[in-house]
């Protein structure tokens, strides 16, 4: 048979691509710091996306060009200086030349027997990580996508206990003829949190918030209360270290202590309120969270490394092992001194993540961490002054961590038409496309709710973003005030 002529043609048009893509790399890294948040507008090139499968493709060369243009006129620069939605890290340099190599080398890191450096560095960087953090060294560790799914192992993890607890194997029989999970958290829950309860069959409805005010913070003596009438039966406490809005925290050590004098499984969510551990100065917000039965923590926020890359953590191994058993005669046993993170987690095919995780450790130590973690601190103190300083911006929450939580007041408004009005004024500082930034609500109050945890960030970014939100709101005329 003839061999088609397939291979060598591709082989060819990779080694003319190098060159290409060396110009490419080096444009859109270098251009990280310029590019617009979000470009707006955008609408005609995601219009242009609407076209046939082709029949024969245009190439390589031009698919790149032609995407590094669509991604100029219509691409979020969320790895850039100006982005403060959600809670959105950047790149360390290290990080990113690592992850780029992963994919470069095709790394897999299902398993040991494909790839052990891959697998030997994610067991290495999750111990550096347990260092950085101080969590127990003889803690479970695996690396999935984000902070969700490592909520879902963490609390897969709980499941299997709270069955076992109850005498049933869970991962085997199911949750039939069981009770209900109890679970308890504060008013902080996580979203992410909620949706890993649903599709594990405990219920994103069957959460007791514990809180006691609008805000949703913490209730201890409801939560005590609530734990005493379960009579000893197993249930599931959540702990926020760290939430969305205001970058607030549950009492981590209060709640753990409570949760102690009963029979529970504590999961802390420290997606990135953890890394408060990082800094001295902060450290104390999450003292005593290492008392806990899981932790989750993500990497493409604070850490600085490249989406996607989220941490969980579990005390006793032997839980997440039950409960994400994967196995068939071709693939390999579970194997301590060759693991395989395929079988300890919800993902079987996995990229090298690890690389990226690896690396920024390797090049920056704990110090650099530290740094970076640091420089968030100042940036969001130092746009918090910002709101202070200017007569139409308020300030909603004391500055703690690095989200900062205000609105727009220009004076003489119901609290009705302020939240109308940034609630428009959101939209339009998203239409503007200077800043990327979201808005949420504290209570029943509209806010902004900027989020710091990129080392590219300026403090020149943040004092233009103060004056950009004024400025947007001066363009919405009067309507800006509801007249
Ligand atoms: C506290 C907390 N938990 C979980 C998540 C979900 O993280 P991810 O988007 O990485 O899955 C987030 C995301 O912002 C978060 O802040």
């Amino acid at each position: 048979m003839k061999e088609s002529p397939l291979g060598a043609e591709l082989r060819a048009e990779l080694k003319s691509l190098i060159d290409q893509l060396q110009h490419a790399l080096k444009e859109v890294i270098d251009s990280t710091d310029q590019r617009i948040a979000l470009p707006p507008d955008s609408a005609q090139a995601l219009r242009d996306f609407h076209q046939p499968l082709p029949e024969s493709g245009s190439g390589a060369a031009a698919t790149i060009e032609r995407l590094i243009e669509l991604n100029q006129r219509a691409g979020g620069n969320t790895g850039g200086p100006r982005c403060f939605h959600f809670v959105i890290g950047g790149s360390t340099p290290a990080a990113l030349a690592a992850d780029l190599l992963a994919t470069a080398y095709e790394t897999i890191t299902y398993t040991w027997v494909l790839s052990p450096v891959g697998v030997q560095m994610e067991l290495q960087a999750l111990d550096w990580l347990k260092d950085l953090f101080g969590i127990p060294r003889d803690w479970s560790g695996v690396m999935v996508t984000g902070a969700t799914m490592a909520n879902f192992v963490c609390l897969a993890a709980a499941r299997q206990w709270w069955g076992e607890q109850h005498g049933v194997d869970p991962s085997e029989c199911g949750l039939a003829g069981l009770p209900q999970m109890p679970v308890l958290s504060s008013g902080f829950i996580h979203a992410s949190t909620l949706k890993c309860l649903a599709v594990q069959g405990i219920g994103r409805g069957n959460v007791t918030r514990c809180v006691r005010d609008d805000f949703g913070r913490v209730d201890l003596a409801r939560m005590a209360s609530e734990l005493e009438a379960l009579n000893g039966q197993p249930a599931l406490v959540i702990v926020n270290a760290g939430e969305v809005n205001a970058g607030e925290f549950d009492p981590v050590a209060e709640i753990i202590a409570l949760a102690r004098r009963h029979r529970c499984w504590v999961h802390v969510d420290g997606a990135f309120g953890l890394f408060a551990a990082v800094s001295p100065r902060t450290a104390h917000l999450v003292k005593g969270f290492e008392g806990a039965d899981s932790v989750t923590v993500d990497g493409h926020k604070w850490l600085n490394v490249p989406y996607d890359s989220g941490y969980a953590f579990v005390r006793d191994y032997a839980l997440m092992a039950k409960a994400f058993r994967y196995s068939a005669d071709y693939l390999p046993s579970e194997d301590r001194e060759r693991p395989t993170p395929g079988a300890i987690g919800p993902e079987s095919s996995r990229r090298a993540r690890s690389f990226a995780v690896w690396a920024t450790l390797q090049a920056y130590g704990r110090q650099g961490q530290q740094r970076i973690v640091e420089h968030c601190l100042d940036l969001a103190q130092h746009f918090g002054e910002q709101v202070r300083l200017h007569p139409q911006l308020e300030l909603l929450n004391e500055v703690q961590l690095n989200i900062v939580a205000f609105r727009y007041n220009p004076g003489g408004l119901d609290e009705a038409a302020l939240n109308a009005l940034n609630q428009r004024l959101g939209q339009a500082v998203i239409d503007d496309g200077r800043f990327l930034v979201g808005t949420s609500r504290i209570g029943s109050t509209t806010v902004f709710r900027p989020a710091f945890s990129n080392w590219r960030t300026r403090f020149a970014d943040v004092e233009d973003f103060a004056k950009v939100v004024v400025e947007v709101a001066a363009g919405l005329g009067n309507t800006a005030t509801g007249s």
